[in-house]
């Protein structure tokens, strides 16, 4: 099932998804689809069923996408996807045969640190380690590895709904080799998505632009300018955005309705880049009613009230 090259720049095949949650059950998908050997791991049985749950609803529709009137070429696909995936609930003990690691777990830095030091120890040399957080430094999470893992070690970061969304932010650290930032453009090339480059900074590209846009249209509504509605209605017909600023805030886990961030995510993300001090200081003024919201435990559609109420 793994490949054995011995080349540094060998191709990766066997790919460790760890986390099983929204985006590793994506991540974990479009590998298998892509006919990688995808392992997900996660910290139960019941963790990695919810994961198979989300790649079981989400194949089927990229199935029945491709092959819109055979039913049974719609179910070969789906059957082959799954014959490229494993699961299992120790890392660890999987990760001596990976060519990749792309970490999807929680988005606590003592966790993610945890995780990547005890993988250091039991990953060849060769394995590459990638994290899909959205608000931490990789730096941060990689310097709890060796200096020759931090030459292999960068970001990767997908977007939700991963079968859905095309685009890649590979993460360059300071420290990260060319050969290791190829590897990683030629395997999502191979997983049909598209990948841009960026440095080590706080949101990458995508969600540097979004959080403050996101926020801006808070402050909108804040001065009174305009309703949450029309600033959606806005931005989707004048602006050709597929959902509103606000929309995406309330929901920000697109598409699921299994455990959504919301709010508190939004508001945890701006607050550390005001701690950090590297962004704009007008792009992460708080927003009142965001912080009331917030305060209420109303975090958007996960707990049934955001900016818009859900039924
Ligand atoms: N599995 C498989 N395919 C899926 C899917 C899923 N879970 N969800 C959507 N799709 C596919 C559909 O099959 C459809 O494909 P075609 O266009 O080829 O037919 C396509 O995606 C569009 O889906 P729909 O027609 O059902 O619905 P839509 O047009 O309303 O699009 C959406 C849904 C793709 C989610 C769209 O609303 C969208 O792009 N929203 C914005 C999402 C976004 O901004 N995501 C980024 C959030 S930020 C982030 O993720 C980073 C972070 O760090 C937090
Ligand atoms: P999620 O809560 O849906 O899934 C996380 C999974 O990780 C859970 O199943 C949990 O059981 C598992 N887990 C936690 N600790 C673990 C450990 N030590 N070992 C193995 N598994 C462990 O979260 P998510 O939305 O999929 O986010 C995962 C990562 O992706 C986070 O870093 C997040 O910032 C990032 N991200 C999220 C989005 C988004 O829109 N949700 C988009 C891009 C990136």
């Amino acid at each position: 099932h793994f490949s054995t090259t011995p080349s540094a720049q060998r191709e990766i095949q066997s790919v460790i998804v760890v986390g099983a949650g929204l985006m590793g059950a994506g991540i974990a998908q479009v590998a298998a689809q892509a006919q990688l050997n995808v392992t997900m791991v996660d910290l139960s049985p019941d963790q990695l069923q919810k994961g198979r749950d989300i790649i079981a609803a989400s194949v089927r529709r990229v199935a029945k996408k491709k092959f819109p009137d055979d039913e049974g070429k719609q179910s070969e696909y789906v059957d082959r996807t799954w014959s490229f995936i494993e699961t299992g609930t120790k890392a660890e003990a999987v990760v001596a045969g990976a060519d990749l690691v792309v970490e999807a777990i929680v988005e606590n830095i003592d966790t993610k640190q945890k995780l990547f030091m005890s993988l250091d120890a039991a990953a060849p040399k060769h394995t590459i380690f990638t994290s899909n957080t959205s608000s931490l430094p990789i730096a941060e999470i990689a310097k709890v590895t060796s200096e020759d893992r931090q030459a292999r070690f960068a970001g990767l970061h997908f977007f939700n709904p991963v079968p859905a969304m095309k685009l890649v932010e590979i993460v360059k650290t300071d420290k990260v080799d060319t050969e290791t930032y190829q590897s990683l453009v030629d395997v999502t090339n191979r997983i049909g998505k598209t990948s841009v480059a960026c440095k080590d900074t706080p949101g990458f590209i995508v969600n540097r632009l979004l959080v403050p846009y996101m926020m801006e249209s808070l402050r909108i509504v804040e001065r009174g300018e305009a309703s949450l509605e029309d600033i959606d209605v806005a931005m989707k017909l004048g602006a050709g955005f597929p959902m509103g600023p606000i929309e995406l805030s309330d929901v920000s886990k697109v598409c699921l309705p299994v455990n959504f961030v919301g709010l508190d995510t939004l508001k945890s993300i701006v607050e550390g880049w005001a701690r950090e001090g590297k962004v704009e200081p007008a792009f992460v003024k708080p927003v009142k009613q965001l912080t009331d919201l917030v305060a209420k435990g109303h975090f958007g559609r996960k707990t049934g009230k955001g900016f818009y109420e859900y039924v």
